[in-house]
């Protein structure tokens, strides 16, 4: 079946803030470097990585949300009947997509929101930016929206402002809006991060009956290897801008390849955890954008590094059919 999505060698760079003293162009910084993967209809991809490895950047440049100073190249393919690269849509089109076919939900629902709007005005309005309805057909969609995400008495909580709703109902609400103009694509940017463990359960039980039944296609991000063990079909493991590695959630979650895969997975507590022992974790963190090494990026915390490691970013190597890991010496690790 072909993709829905499918990204080709998206790199994305930011000029670097610190000015060069001889009146140079600055710098740019890598913050996503050369990604491809696609998306099959109905499909979730989870995208996982440590805080700064361009998991946001890379849902922002699908959106074409990134700021302006943002350097964008490579291919971002949406194949709904027909095919574009987003890269190339005239702003116009873009907008169009944007909120209908396409739309994304955000971590932190209070940002997105307006405060001083009704929740019910707020969903009529991402409605009307694509749907000529009346009034009363358009506040008759949000409150059905409302409905569809599990909110109990839609009607009264339509009306209601997004201070009067717990965290867990405004993320309901965002999710409302996002699927309101039925897309086929929904992007969900860490969207239980902010809240707490029982909600984020029941938010992610949500968009698990909301995809069965719209046929929703997803990117599914976190940096929560536990979450996205939940809902994805196959796992992205992103770190400082480069996919090191893709496969399916079994291939991710049973025979992990790359050694920063395996880290993250050793880092998740589980029920069967010796809590009288300190849980594994990866030592150091990300690299920041000005000081990533020349070769492999996860080279200065990787415990199976060997001398070749710092001196070229590997390749992608394909270990099995649609499973690629980017490190050379993994027939060296055990997972
Ligand atoms: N507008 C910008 N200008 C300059 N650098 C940016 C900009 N937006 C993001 N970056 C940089 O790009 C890198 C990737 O950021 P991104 O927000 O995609 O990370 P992330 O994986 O989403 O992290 P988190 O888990 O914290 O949300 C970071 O180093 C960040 O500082
Ligand atoms: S290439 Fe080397 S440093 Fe990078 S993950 Fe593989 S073993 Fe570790
Ligand atoms: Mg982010």
């Amino acid at each position: 079946m072909p993709a829905l999505l499918e990204v080709r060698n998206l790199t994305v760079e930011f000029p670097a803030r610190t000015v060069n003293a001889n009146g140079a162009a600055p710098r740019l910084l890598v913050a996503v470097r050369d990604l491809s993967f696609s998306l099959a209809p109905g499909e979730v991809l989870g995208l996982v990585g440590e805080s700064g490895s361009g998991k946001s950047v890379t849902s922002l440049a699908i959106m074409r949300l990134l700021p302006s100073q943002a350097q964008v190249s490579g291919e971002i393919l949406l194949s709904d009947g027909m095919s574009r690269d987003l890269l190339q849509l005239p702003d116009e089109q873009m907008r169009a997509l944007r909120g209908s076919r396409m739309a994304m939900i955000f971590q932190e629902p209070m940002t997105a929101l307006n405060p001083v709007m009704r929740v019910g005005e707020q969903i009529a309005e991402a409605v009307l930016a694509h749907q000529k309805c009346s009034k009363q057909e358009v506040w008759n969609l949000s409150v059905i929206a409302l409905r569809e995400v599990g909110i109990s008495e839609p009607e009264r909580r339509a009306r209601d402002y997004p201070h009067q709703l717990s965290g867990g109902m405004r993320q309901r609400v965002m999710i409302a809006m996002a699927i309101v103009n039925r897309p086929q694509l929904l992007i969900a940017d860490e969207p239980t991060t902010a809240l707490d463990v029982t909600i984020q359960a029941q938010i992610l039980e949500l968009l698990a009956s909301l995809r069965a039944r719209f046929g929703l296609t997803m990117l599914f991000i976190s940096h929560d290897l536990a979450v996205i063990s939940q809902v994805a079909d196959r796992v992205a493991v992103t770190y400082a801008g480069n996919l090191v590695e893709l496969g399916s959630k079994a291939e991710i979650f049973q025979l992990p390849a790359h050694p920063y895969t395996c880290g993250l997975l050793h880092a998740i507590p589980t029920l069967r955890t010796d809590r009288s022992r300190p849980l594994q974790t990866i030592e150091g963190a990300v690299p920041p954008l000005h000081a990533l090494p020349p070769g492999c990026p996860f080279e200065p915390r990787c415990e199976s590094r060997i001398a070749d490691c710092g001196a070229a970013l590997p390749p992608l190597v394909q270990i099995s059919p649609g499973h690629w890991a980017r490190c050379p010496v993994i027939n060296a690790v055990s997972p």
